[in-house]
């Protein structure tokens, strides 16, 4: 038998084959993955099979309830024929055109409009991309155009927040402010700077009310911009909730307060909505939830529901003028990917939409959401360990610490948020441990009902006892 044949004698028939384990350690770099324990077997590998409504399921017939949508992507459910069918048809007809000089496709123009309809109303255009880093990276580039072609090449820093998420690219994993992000891979980019978490829980002075927390937030910002040079700084960029940073909503006041800064020095605003976007607070974008004025918003995840890749960079007004200024006077904008507008995203895109109208997932999301993290709240309130219970929307987390009355956190090295997600996964239940401290994470699908949200919070409840706690 000759090479060829026998590889092709051992070519993946996907399922059923009891040798996917192997080759998955032998072949698959994955990501997030601690590399070497899981080479060596020592980790687990899970297989996903098939996947209906909530509910994803293993090859060995494990069935688990996704109480986190995938990666917070899946906000329709698993298992839309409506969204699939759209996929095929949009792959039978044209698999595939490019969107550059001025092509586009029925799919994608459809669905710039969808979003522009939904979208604040001081939007204007949206450039497609095709996940949520390669969106912000889009962004940074717009933003430093835009002040090159206003004649200010000095004013080009991005302000983030610690723990903020934008992507792990070069750009974009410096804009994220999570360690783990950067160490070893030289970053943050010189150009990024990070600025003070709203995270109210875990504040330094402990005495400080939540406004004067918010004052000490957009004081610190001040801080920064006068320090680095206002010439210097083009955007600040931020999640309306800060999602993988430990699912934390802003304390009351805080986009204000921080939008007043940044309209003092003339930076522009970028709001992440790639958590956010398409419903997950209970409102179409987390912009108008918060009463965000963004001059980019990033928008990715919810607006395919993950059926496909797709991401989009929805363009302001006052930037898009700017962005047709250059190119009067440089000719086209030198920026685009094979992929951007990709038909079968945006086929993807339009039917997904389409769904969340049609069965009101977005007033879901916001009812049900409100009603787990009650439910949460009341089941796990007391318990000693917990410190905090919060959530926004489809959207919750529970802080586990050592000692709740003095906030003592838990030594990261008992990976406390990890077992206890681990408890629950035996309980048949995936919720997130955040990477930063020990918080578990819950962003379920949209069409979650009150009854599987009771059913999360007992197994979370049971899960926190078998984790020790
Ligand atoms: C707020 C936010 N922005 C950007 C990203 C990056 O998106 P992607 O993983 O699709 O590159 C994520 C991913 O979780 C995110 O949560």
């Amino acid at each position: 038998m000759t090479s060829l044949e026998r590889k092709k004698k051992e070519e993946p028939k996907m399922l059923r084959n009891d040798q996917l384990d192997q080759w998955d350690r032998e072949n698959f770099f994955h990501p997030s993955t601690h590399l070497a324990q899981h080479a060596r077997g020592e980790t687990p590998s899970r297989v996903i099979r098939t996947a209906s409504g909530v509910h994803i399921e293993d090859r060995d017939g494990t069935r688990l309830l996704d109480a986190f949508a995938g990666l917070y992507c899946v906000n329709v459910g698993y298992g839309r024929q409506e969204i699939a069918e759209a996929i095929a048809e949009q792959a039978r007809e044209l698999a595939y055109y490019h969107s550059y000089v001025g092509h586009g496709t029925e799919a994608s123009i459809t669905l710039s409009k969808m979003i522009l309809d939904r979208a604040p109303a001081n939007m204007s255009k949206v450039y497609f991309g095709l996940g949520g880093s390669d969106a912000n990276e889009t962004n940074v580039k717009l933003v430093w155009y835009y002040n090159n072609i206003l004649g200010r090449p000095e004013k080009k820093k991005i302000i983030s927040r610690w723990r903020g998420y934008h992507g792990s690219g070069l750009m974009t994993g410096s804009l994220t402010g999570l360690e783990l992000f950067h160490k070893k891979f030289d970053l943050p980019l010189a150009q990024v700077i990070h600025t003070e978490a709203p995270y109210y829980y875990r504040r330094d002075d402990l005495g400080q009310s939540e406004a004067q927390f918010v004052a000490h937030c957009a004081a610190e910002l001040e801080v920064l911009i006068e320090r680095e040079g206002p010439d210097t700084i083009a955007a600040f960029i931020g999640e309306p909730v800060l999602g993988t940073g430990g699912i934390v909503p802003p304390p009351e006041g805080y986009w204000p307060a921080i939008q007043a800064v940044l309209r003092k020095y003339d930076i522009l605003l970028i709001a992440d909505e790639v958590v956010t976007g398409f419903g997950r607070l209970g409102t179409m974008f987390g912009s108008d939830h918060y009463g965000i004025e963004a001059d980019i918003i990033t928008i990715a995840k919810g607006l395919t529901s993950a059926y496909a890749p797709l991401s989009g960079s929805i363009v302001g007004d006052k930037v898009w003028k700017v962005l047709e200024q250059g190119t009067d006077e440089n000719g086209p904008i030198g920026h685009g990917w094979t992929y951007s507008a990709h038909p079968i995203g945006a086929a993807a895109g339009v039917a997904n939409l389409k769904l969340l109208d049609q069965l009101d997932l977005v007033q879901n999301a916001g009812q049900t959401g409100a009603y787990l993290t009650q439910a949460l709240c009341e089941a796990l309130g007391g318990h000693p360990n917990v410190g905090d219970i919060r959530g926004a929307g489809m959207l919750a987390a529970v802080e586990f610490v050592e000692d709740r009355d003095d906030r003592r956190f838990f030594d990261p090295a008992q990976k406390v948020g990890a077992r206890v997600s681990a408890a629950m996964l035996e309980e048949g239940v995936i919720a997130r441990a955040m990477p930063q401290g020990d918080i578990l994470g819950f962003a379920p699908p949209f069409c979650l009902t009150p009854a599987q949200a009771d059913e999360i919070v007992a197994k979370t409840k049971r899960a926190v006892a078998a984790a020790g706690l």
